[in-house]
């Protein structure tokens, strides 16, 4: 299966045209394009409307996460319920077969890696913000012990390694994804792993394991030599 893959299309703002045009072609390149969240700039309906108008006319199946922007105004639900009505396959802690290949998804969070991640203890406010990890890797392990299939793609928004993070500020890196997420992929296994949030990022890293992971994100597609909308992957 070719799997196109993209990422923070942030309501295809500000090139919209260019970007549209180039997004047009993912259906000779890929039997399906995953969407690795920040699909919106604010999170509002009404700038999922539009977009997912012209989502549907590419006329190929579509894997989705929701992005942290798409929270911003606390309308995901009916983000999710739109997406859904539109034909999309919207992954929160849940999973997709199709083909002989499984998609695993869910947004992720931020928190850090390694031996940098943040730890519950102290302050009930610390303790939040760390189970919201928590949380998250366990939506992915819930969506990963789903999976019957041979092959296996998850889908992110944040990153699981630190490797697809170069690139950004080191002061904002404990924002950009969490290590947690690595820890439930190397234990599950799979083929490749996607996810966007770092528009500065790298593209391509590993985790422990050796699991290929690609940061998607629009505007690292679009910063390449020749600017592309979509990457493709043989999976
Ligand atoms: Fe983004
Ligand atoms: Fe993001």
């Amino acid at each position: 299966m070719r799997v196109g893959a993209t990422a923070d299309l942030h309501s295809f703002s500000p090139k919209f045209g260019a970007i549209q045009d180039q997004l047009a072609q993912v259906r000779d390149q890929a039997d399906v394009l995953v969407i690795a969240g920040d699909l919106t700039n604010y999170g509002k309906p009404e700038e999922m409307e539009p977009l997912l108008n012209s989502l549907v006319r590419l006329r190929l199946p579509i894997v989705a996460v929701l992005g942290n922007h798409d929270y911003e105004s606390g309308a995901q639900v009916e983000l999710m319920r739109m997406t859904k009505e539109a034909g999309i396959k919207l992954l929160d802690g849940t999973a997709y077969e199709r083909d002989n290949v499984g998609f695993a998804g869910t947004k992720g969070f931020a928190g850090g890696f390694g031996r940098g991640a943040l730890t519950a203890f102290g302050e009930p406010e610390v303790k939040a913000f760390v189970q919201g990890a928590i949380d998250e890797a366990l939506k992915l392990e819930r969506a990963m012990s789903q999976l019957r299939t041979p092959k296996r793609v998850v889908v992110l928004h944040y990153a699981p390694i630190g490797d697809t993070i170069q690139g950004e500020a080191p002061e904002i890196y404990p924002y950009l994804g969490s290590s947690r997420l690595a820890e439930v992929i190397d234990r599950h296994g799979a083929d490749v792993v996607f996810h966007g949030h770092a528009h500065h990022g790298s593209p391509d890293g590993k985790t422990t394991a050796g699991v290929p992971v690609h940061n998607v994100a629009m505007q690292i597609l679009q910063s390449q030599k020749t600017p592309v909308a979509f990457r493709v992957f043989d999976v």
